[in-house]
């Protein structure tokens, strides 16, 4: 059984990376090999409407671009399941991991032929890190619906899904300018709220592969 790790932040040891390494340490609990990939490490760009897998005709539907990312999206296609985490950048994803799954949906993205050309179902959970605090959200809030949507009828089922918010965003708030921060509510967030996510995401992780597991 084969779970892949997706890091959709530049930063490899923050919190989103922190969590996605989690799930992956849990599904490796569960008896999972894993594999981790960083994003902003690879020299790749989103779809560049070539149409390609949109050919007649075609055995299989992949991207037919070859750079960074091909490795990547042959991993997720061969996987058991995947774990896309991203912080949110201006309400939605961050731009890599936007690039990325335009780069593994569209291919599978049917104009009528049947719901998906994707071989067989794949299992996915989105991990989202934000500095909004869960209360915030419903004011700010953050455009993922669309992904939501489309990775049900891509990958054939809905994706798993773990918040963590009100985020520790640098080392030393006293470096930075920020008025809007409540200080305390950062540091409880930090020295409390964050290990339960870190545990949330363990448990994620275990269940995905669980969920493999009894269905090989
Ligand atoms: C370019 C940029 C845009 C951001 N936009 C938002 C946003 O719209 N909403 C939000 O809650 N946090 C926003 N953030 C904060 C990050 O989502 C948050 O700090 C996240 O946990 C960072 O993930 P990382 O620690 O894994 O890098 C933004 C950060 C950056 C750098």
């Amino acid at each position: 059984m084969k779970v892949i790790g997706i890091n959709g932040s530049p930063r490899r040891n923050w919190n989103t990376a922190t969590l996605v390494k989690d799930a992956l340490e849990g599904a490796a609990e569960m008896g999972a090999e894993t594999e981790l990939y960083n994003l902003y490490d690879l020299d790749f760009k989103g779809c560049t409407s070539c149409f390609s897998c949109k050919r007649i005709g075609l055995e299989e539907h992949r991207c037919a671009m070859r750079d960074g990312l091909t490795p990547v999206l042959d991993a997720v296609t061969g996987a058991d399941a995947v774990i896309v985490g991203s912080p949110i950048y201006f309400n939605g994803l961050s731009a890599m991991t936007d690039a990325f799954l335009e780069r593994l949906f569209f291919p599978y993205v049917t104009y009528g032929n049947g719901p998906t050309f994707c071989p067989r179902v794949i299992p996915s959970a989105f991990i989202y890190t934000m500095n909004v605090t869960e209360e915030q959200l419903d004011h700010y809030g953050i455009d993922i619906n669309r992904f939501r949507r489309f990775t049900k009828r891509v990958l054939g089922r809905q994706p798993d899904e773990l918040y963590s918010y009100n985020t520790w965003q640098y080392q030393d708030y006293d470096r930075y300018e920020h008025q809007i921060f409540d200080m305390e509510s950062k540091r409880i967030q930090r020295e409390q709220v964050f290990p339960k996510d870190r545990e949330a995401a363990r448990e994620l992780g275990r269940r995905m592969a669980g969920q493999v597991e009894s269905s090989l």
